[in-house]
């Protein structure tokens, strides 16, 4: 491919309640609550939760929009993103099995691709993995809730649920320059990305006899993976060489306040944004001591706060100001 993709940089998705989400990510996976803002696309306000490591590095970051006070709900099925994958180190899958048991969260324990995983759900449906994974991980684990040694690292990638792999085996090797790793049956592992990325691991679920899950912003849906590419410059070479291949619909670059994105649909039906952060990242509207303790409201929405204010207020473990 021209250009490159580093690694995952965020992984959003479309949840039920914000207090929900909170308590699911924060509470019980150990995550910080790095950002409150708003969605910016759409006209209706939508909380935009962020949650990561100690400065929301790309990477560690999982993103929320909670759906269920506006009454937006999403149906799952094929050729749609189906799974949000979570690295934690290789021996910490049992504390995580217990954690699961101890928050009273449903769970199965198998293997996968080599590797020991936890299949559970968020509570508004969407299937997350906890994967066991052996690789050397040097991103900062944040441990305030959970002991670093087992804390959750970041994005191990995604699964997508596809009718038939080769359209979506096309994009993620073409497209993506990636490379097919390895198939048990209906599942197939892809890596891409370069050795300073991490989240690299695309995963297809064939599931050909399922109905077609949405697209819109809906509860209970994952929306998109974004991709990191660096710069301004690596985003327009990327932007080109999938135009190139015929995927003409790559969006101009979008203003998201934290990082500079494009988006795309990839044929398996996952939304694939590719994305780069801006120097100061979380920290352009809140110091690093207080990130997550505002409510960030982007200039465009500022005179809409009345509104904003209607959102369903969040109980957090950190003081939320604004
Ligand atoms: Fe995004």
């Amino acid at each position: 491919m021209r250009g490159f993709i580093r690694g995952t940089h965020h992984l959003t998705f479309c949840v039920g309640g914000a207090q929900e989400d909170y308590d699911f990510h924060v509470r019980l996976l150990g995550l910080k609550s790095v950002k409150k803002t708003v969605l910016f696309d759409g006209e209706i306000p939508i909380y935009h939760l962020y949650y990561g490591n100690r400065l929301g590095d790309p990477s560690t970051l999982l993103t929320a929009f909670p759906y269920r006070q506006a009454g937006w709900m999403g149906k799952r099925g094929t050729n749609q993103a189906k799974s949000l994958n979570l690295s934690v180190p290789a021996d910490a899958l049992g504390f995580w099995a217990d954690r699961l048991s101890e928050h009273g969260v449903e769970h199965e324990r198998g293997e996968r691709f080599g590797t020991e995983r936890l299949f559970f759900r968020h509570p508004c449906g969407i299937e997350y993995q906890i994967v066991g994974d052996p690789d050397t991980d040097d991103r900062e684990p944040y441990d305030a809730v959970v002991p670093a040694e087992h804390a959750i690292r970041g994005a191990y990638g995604t699964t997508t649920s596809v009718r038939e792999t080769d359209p979506q085996h096309f994009f993620f090797t073409e497209a993506l320059g990636g490379e097919l790793v390895s198939s048990e049956g209906p599942h197939h592992q892809y890596r891409i990305g370069d050795e300073q990325g991490y989240g690299r691991q695309l995963e297809l679920a064939e599931e050909p006899d399922l109905p077609q899950g949405t697209w819109q912003f809906g509860e209970g849906t994952i929306h998109h993976q974004a991709f990191d590419v660096v710069s301004a410059a690596n985003q327009q070479e990327v932007k080109d060489w999938i135009v190139g291949l015929g995927f003409t619909d790559v969006s101009e670059p979008k203003d998201r306040g934290y990082f500079f994105s494009m988006y795309c649909r990839s044929p398996g039906g996952l939304l694939v944004e590719i994305a780069y952060g801006t120097p100061q990242g979380f920290t352009i509207d809140e110091s690093e001591e207080e990130l997550g303790t505002h409510m960030c409201i982007p200039p465009h929405w500022e005179d809409r706060r009345s509104e904003i204010s209607q959102l369903e207020p969040i109980e957090t473990v950190e003081t939320v100001v604004g």
